[in-house]
């Protein structure tokens, strides 16, 4: 099936509500459960984790949970997005734990750099260039630094794009139903996400299938040259 784009960024109140009403308990689970088993024993007691694309901060607060020592920048492109993270944020007490920023990769502000810990999950598919992704982590993490970064896998049809939206957000309203098929239609295989790792020079990052609907992205970053 041929990849079609959707907007970069999800950011109008009716989206944001929908996506920070959505229950996406069981992929952010499957997100930090992975994580923690890849890495768990590499993990020092404290450390810095930036979640690129962060969203309403679901993943970053519970790495926040996760890794009581631990400082978590999460970043984000939409305001609106970003607003309701801080409302998140703040319902759980974790506004020391939690530094929010707003950015538009490839921009980022100069201060972000050198962390223990990249981590993104579902924005490579809304970038117009995905290499965007792949510099901003080289840039952001330090040399041996761990990544991670899982998205969804476009599937070989938009039937079994449907199939995937009535399995998984059958449920979901209208609007997330239609948000998380344009995903499927928008997201990169696994092949395509290969090249991109391999042109960015990403040697220490291996990519395979997760889910039946999710890629996953795990490794190290080598020194910088
Ligand atoms: C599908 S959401 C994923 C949110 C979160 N990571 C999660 O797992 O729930 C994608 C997020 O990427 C953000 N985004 C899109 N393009 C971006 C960019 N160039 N720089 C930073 N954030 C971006 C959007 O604003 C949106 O919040």
């Amino acid at each position: 099936m041929n990849r079609i784009p959707e907007p970069e960024l999800m950011d109008s109140p009716p989206q944001v509500d929908a996506y920070d009403g959505a229950d996406f308990a069981e992929p952010n689970r499957f997100f930090t459960d992975i994580l923690l088993e890849r890495f768990g024993s590499r993990l020092e007691k404290t450390g810095h984790v930036v979640d690129l694309g962060c969203g309403p901060g679901n993943i970053s607060i519970r790495l926040a949970r996760l890794l009581p020592g631990w400082q978590i920048t999460g970043l984000d492109a939409g305001p609106n997005m970003l607003d309701r993270a801080g409302t998140r944020v703040r319902e759980e007490g974790l506004e020391d734990r939690i530094r929010l920023v707003h950015a538009h990769l490839p921009e980022m502000p100069g201060d972000l750099r050198d962390f223990d810990l990249v981590i993104s999950n579902s924005l490579l598919h809304h970038l117009p260039d995905p290499m965007v992704l792949w510099h901003s982590i080289t840039r952001l993490a330090r040399p041996g630094g761990l990544v991670q970064v899982m998205d969804l896998q476009r599937p070989d049809s938009p039937e079994i794009a449907r199939e995937l939206v009535s399995e998984h957000a059958g449920n979901e309203p209208e609007i997330l139903q239609e948000d998380f098929y344009n995903s499927l239609r928008a997201a990169w295989t696994i092949d395509e996400v290969g090249d991109q790792l391999a042109r960015a020079g990403l040697d220490g990052l291996s990519i395979r299938s997760f889910t039946s609907r999710h890629w996953l992205v795990q490794g190290t970053i080598g020194s910088r040259t």
